[in-house]
């Protein structure tokens, strides 16, 4: 039988050959994603930034140190304990939004992502990935402070990307720990 585990590792590898966009040309490596193949709960931003694509990991510049942060404190978990992962794996040039057909070419592996992992609750960080995930054009400010019904039976729970969070100050960081104290409480006692 095949684990979540096997399967994520086997769309990592296609993903690493991956060439169905222009982002390709430019990466230094594909940001695939990170954590736990069993989480229950997963974040999805929005595509790697200069740090992660160096790094190959997703969140590991100044917006995933808030992001830690937050887990930690209104979650009690570690990044590691839930997965995470953007919408697009390649980095956009000069860090711009993904276009529509980078989105569309990097589909399958989010969708892939989330089949494989199953989880109850989905926190999405900001409008693209807000968008991406609901098949919403609505901005994060009316999406979010909502949980919406997601793909295979998760949760949704929109909220800001920490980039956004950084720049809006207290209020925003406030908004978005109220969005992870709802996701910890879906967590916890499903909606009904
Ligand atoms: N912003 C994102 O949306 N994703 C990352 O991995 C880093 C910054």
């Amino acid at each position: 039988m095949t684990t979540a585990a096997d399967r994520l590792a086997a769309l990592a590898a296609t993903a690493a050959e991956c060439r169905r966009c222009a982002l390709a040309a430019g990466r230094t490596q594909v940001v695939f994603g990170v954590g736990n193949p069993e989480a229950r709960l997963v974040l999805i931003g929005e595509g790697p930034g200069r740090e992660e694509d160096l790094r190959g990991e997703p969140f590991v510049g100044r917006s995933g140190q808030l992001l830690d942060a937050l887990l930690r404190q209104e979650l009690g978990v570690d990044r590691r304990q839930c997965y995470i992962a953007n919408v697009v794996k390649c980095r956009p040039p000069g860090n711009r939004d993904p276009r529509p057909e980078e989105i569309t070419a990097c589909r399958p592996y989010l969708d892939g992502q989330l089949a494989a992992i199953e989880p109850s609750v989905i926190v999405t960080l900001g409008k693209f990935a807000s968008q991406v995930v609901l098949a919403s054009d609505e901005g994060i400010r009316r999406l979010r402070g909502r949980v919406h019904p997601g793909p295979q039976g998760a949760w949704v729970v929109p909220t800001y990307h920490p980039a956004a969070a950084l720049r809006g100050g207290a209020a925003v960081v406030a908004e978005m720990r109220a969005d992870l104290v709802r996701a910890k409480e879906l967590l916890v006692a499903p909606a009904q």
